[in-house]
């Protein structure tokens, strides 16, 4: 199933729950959250209090992308506020296995996030327990930026092992998504989309979602 999942990195902070009705209304699948640290990541967005806080806003499913460096800690907290769906990412300081357990044990769907100089080898061992796998198309901690194509390769590795394990496991690719872009990744064999800038700053918030997923649906290589 093609699902969009808009990056509110890119929102007006200012009216989060206005813009996430906005996205409610756009029919958007999840609400892809990035949390991130100042440490794992150069920048500083948001903590459990406000996931927690925005959850009554919507019903739209939570995506929550943890850029921190010390995620073990911050599973419980952030399936007490409302995630629906923790990636963390293999590059932090915390043992993989124990927090895919810790996510779980929250009853909340686990997925791992890999940076663009980080092997799909890495990703293997932990493939079998996992929800999704989120793929980054950008150096991660900022929107805006341009969508890396020679992360194709590591999307069809991927899902060439999710075919050959028959496994039913997402790949979300996260990073420059666009009209354009969203079809090369669908074509690699990515089925979850995340769009920050290119959805917010859009003069028709709800055709260009539209059109995503039309394109996404019309090329996407399972
Ligand atoms: C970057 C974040 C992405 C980003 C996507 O570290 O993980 O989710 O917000 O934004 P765009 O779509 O603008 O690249
Ligand atoms: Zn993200």
């Amino acid at each position: 199933m093609i699902k969009i999942s808009p990056s509110i990195l890119s929102c007006d902070y200012g009216i989060m729950a206005q813009e996430l009705k906005c996205m409610e209304d756009c029919g958007v699948e999840l609400m892809h959250i990035d949390v991130m640290d100042g440490h794992f990541v150069p920048n500083i967005t948001l903590g459990a209090p406000v996931v927690k806080c925005i959850k009554k806003y919507t019903t739209v499913p939570f995506d929550v992308h943890l850029m921190i460096s010390n995620p073990i800690e911050y599973i419980e907290d952030f399936s007490k506020a409302g995630a629906d769906l923790i990636s963390f990412h293999i590059e932090s300081d915390s043992p993989v296995k124990e927090t895919i357990q810790k996510i779980k044990e929250n009853g909340v769907k686990a997925a791992i996030a890999i940076k663009p100089g980080t092997p799909a080898s890495l990703l293997m061992p932990y493939l079998d327990e996992l929800s999704m796998v989120l793929v980054m198309t950008v150096e991660p901690g900022f929107g805006g930026q341009s969508f890396m194509c020679d992360m194709m390769d590591k999307v069809r590795e991927i899902r060439e092992e999710i075919r050959k394990r028959c496994l039913d496991i997402d790949i979300e690719v996260d990073g420059g998504i666009n009209a354009e872009t969203i079809e090369i990744a669908a074509k690699a064999g990515a089925n979850v989309f995340v769009s920050g800038s290119a959805i917010f700053s859009s003069d028709d918030r709800k055709a260009t979602v539209a059109q995503y997923k039309e394109r996404a649906e019309r090329n996407f290589c399972k």
